[in-house]
């Protein structure tokens, strides 16, 4: 296949790979990570072929939607393969792919430019209005009430006791979605994260107000 023809068709497989998953995966999160990728990587000049083929499969071997695939990530690897991508280029976005996940203080810092901006993106999209609407998506969808007022979040999780632990969607934005800011590689996710946090921030703010009856 001409270099030129590997990403259009990896974004058609994927497209249908994803399409119809409503548990936070859908094929429009993956879209918008290639999306955001593609521009970070421009602007620090990092290697757009495999940010952008990171970004388009970090999310089709998932442990929670493919366990079985997890480990040697056998749909990136065979989609890739199918497309005669280079052995070197597939085992760099498997190392990204490996490194992209927020595993509570197990959270790891890509090693290359490229595995800190798919990272980037990833998280970048776990923020903001989007973050808001992807989390309250998830509690739905996984029977996670929405807040309790007695269940205090848990700042600090291992990868395991982060899996585990039963907790509420407002919860999580103080497991998670607060601290993606500060956890931000490049200057240019660092800046768009910015307003994406200060929004959370006031949503939460507000939610609270509300649930409290002082609005
Ligand atoms: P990623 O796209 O980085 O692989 P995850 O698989 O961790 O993200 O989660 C998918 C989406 O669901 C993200 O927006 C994340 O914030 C949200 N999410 C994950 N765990 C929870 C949770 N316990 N409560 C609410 N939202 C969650
Ligand atoms: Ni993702």
């Amino acid at each position: 296949m001409m270099e030129n023809e590997i990403i259009p068709k990896i974004i058609r497989e994927v497209k249908e790979y994803f399409s119809e998953d409503y548990s936070g995966h859908d094929e429009w999160h993956t879209l918008r990570v290639y999306e955001l990728a593609t521009k970070i990587a421009k602007e620090e000049n990092a290697d757009l072929m495999i940010v952008q083929l990171a970004a388009l499969l970090h999310d089709v071997d998932d442990i929670k939607i493919s366990p079985d695939t997890y480990v040697n990530k056998t749909k990136a690897v065979s989609l890739m393969k199918q497309c005669g991508v280079e052995d070197r280029i597939i085992s760099a976005v498997c190392s990204i792919i490996d490194e992209i996940s927020f595993a509570g203080d197990d959270t790891v810092v890509p090693k290359t430019i490229e595995g800190k901006c798919v990272q980037d993106a990833d998280r970048l999209d776990a923020i903001g209005a989007i973050g808001i609407a992807r989390a309250f998506a998830y509690g739905g969808n996984h029977n996670r009430a929405l807040y309790k007022p007695d269940l205090k979040p848990c700042i600090h999780m291992t990868k395991e006791e982060y899996i585990n632990h039963d907790s509420t969607t407002v919860n999580h934005f103080y497991e998670k979605l607060f601290k993606l800011k500060g956890l931000m590689n490049t200057a240019s996710a660092k800046k768009i994260a910015e307003e994406r946090d200060k929004f959370m921030h006031d949503f939460i703010e507000e939610f609270l107000m509300e649930w409290k009856g002082k609005r």
